[in-house]
């Protein structure tokens, strides 16, 4: 199974992304967390696109496609995988196709403005392993500790209201065209809002078995 994952930021990808490897067994593979992985590890990558980042923009198509084509290159990835996060343009689309990546599935997380700035302003991160909660739908047993490994929880840099209100404004303006790149191909499956963590989870399953 070859799945992308669409949809505005703070949709839901990363926890669906995360629900659905563990589910399916196959990886899933995140451009955010591979270029903030780069960013704190001060590569050359990291560092062209730690200010990008923090402004809520987009690092540079071809950057990206090389990271991805390099993972998707892994040994690990044979048997499927999941994008999230990527593709989030056109050219990223056509490009990925062009290099022959065939997907079965785009799946889009259907969710309006108002929730993505809800769900935002509400997720906590850890400083440590990155692991991802919500103050309310998936709040961490210790406030203010990651059940994982006990590390602080903070909110993610671009998480600021100013710098959610741009990625949304990109969203609408540069991502919106990956969909319509999918529908022409008859892979969208679009999966409404207003369900938990879990009944979106489910839904994308029943889609994807329907
Ligand atoms: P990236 O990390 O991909 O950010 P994003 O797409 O903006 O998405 P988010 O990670 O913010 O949200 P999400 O949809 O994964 O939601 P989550 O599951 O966390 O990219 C960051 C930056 O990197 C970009 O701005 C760009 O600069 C760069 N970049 C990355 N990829 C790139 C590319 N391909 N090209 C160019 N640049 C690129 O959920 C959000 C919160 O809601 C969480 O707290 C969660 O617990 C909660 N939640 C989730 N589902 C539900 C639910 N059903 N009900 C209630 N709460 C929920």
């Amino acid at each position: 199974m070859k799945l992308i994952l669409l949809g505005p930021p703070g949709a839901g990808k990363g926890t669906q992304a995360e629900r659905l490897s563990l589910r399916l067994e196959i990886p899933a593979i995140s451009t955010g967390n591979m270029l903030r992985r780069a960013v704190e590890e001060n590569t050359p990558l990291g560092q062209q696109a730690r200010q990008l980042m923090d402004r809520g923009e987009l690092v540079p198509d071809g950057l990206i496609i090389d990271l991805v084509l390099e993972r998707l290159a892994q040994p690990d990835c044979q048997k499927g995988y999941i994008l999230d996060g990527v593709p989030r343009t056109g050219p990223q689309a056509a490009l990925l196709e062009e290099k022959g990546v065939q997907i079965d599935a785009a799946v889009l997380l259907d969710v309006s403005d108002e929730t993505v700035v809800e769900r935002m302003s509400g997720r906590r991160v850890c400083s440590t392993c990155g692991a991802s909660y919500h103050i309310a739908a998936r709040p961490p047993k210790q406030e203010g500790l990651c059940d994982l490994c006990g590390g602080a929880l903070i909110r993610r840099s671009d998480d600021a209201p100013e710098t959610v209100r741009r990625r949304l404004d990109l969203y609408h303006r540069e991502t919106e065209a990956v969909e319509a790149f999918y529908r022409q191909r008859g892979r969208l499956v679009s999966i409404g809002q207003g369900n938990s963590i879990e009944e979106t989870e489910r839904a994308i399953l029943d889609r994807l078995n329907g």
